[in-house]
């Protein structure tokens, strides 16, 4: 069994739930930051991390989900301004999900992720504001311990490696 664990993370938030999904794992198993990542071709298990940019998941993370291999099994997660379970996340999931369309997607997660102020300040200028601005006040101090236990439970709940 072979896992690899990829992230994309501008402020830190995603890294932080990645690197709590790599220390679970069992076997072989390696971590990389988006940029650095290896073809996923050959992996039996791969998790893959994003955060939210205009609604999305973040363009490194687009261009290596579109690389997930036939029936190849993931595991998505991802942090953003918005509410969990809002529209918004849940649609930015779905479009995860679609660009890595030949992949099995065995389990989701996804939590709140503190914005920095810089960005609020920036998205509270924009006109009409962004649809998450709204929640990011929320936000704040997230992911925290229960988010990264969270996204170690269903790796557990669901037996995988
Ligand atoms: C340029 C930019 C655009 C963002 N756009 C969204 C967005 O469309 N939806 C959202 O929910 N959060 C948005 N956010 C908030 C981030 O997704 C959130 O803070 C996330 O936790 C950042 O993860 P990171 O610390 O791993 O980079 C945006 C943040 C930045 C910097």
């Amino acid at each position: 069994m072979k896992s690899l664990v990829v992230y994309s993370s501008k402020s830190g938030n995603t890294k932080k739930l990645a690197e709590a999904v790599y220390n679970h794992l069992s076997g072989e198993k390696e971590i990389f930051a988006v940029a650095d990542a290896p073809d996923p071709a050959g992996y039996d298990f791969v998790a893959v991390g994003f955060w939210l940019q205009g609604g999305q998941p973040d363009p490194d993370s687009q261009a290596f989900l579109a690389k997930i291999a036939e029936g190849q099994d993931l595991y998505l997660f991802a942090t953003h301004g918005a509410a969990a379970g809002s529209p918004h996340a849940e649609n930015a999931m779905n479009a995860a999900k679609s660009i890595a369309a030949k992949g099995h997607v065995i389990a989701t997660f996804s939590c709140p992720g503190q914005v920095p102020e810089k960005v609020l300040e920036m998205a509270s200028k924009k006109d009409p504001q962004p649809p998450w601005l709204a929640d990011a006040p929320a936000a704040v101090g997230h992911p925290d311990e229960t988010d990264v236990k969270n996204v170690v439970r269903l790796l557990v709940e669901l037996d995988l490696p």
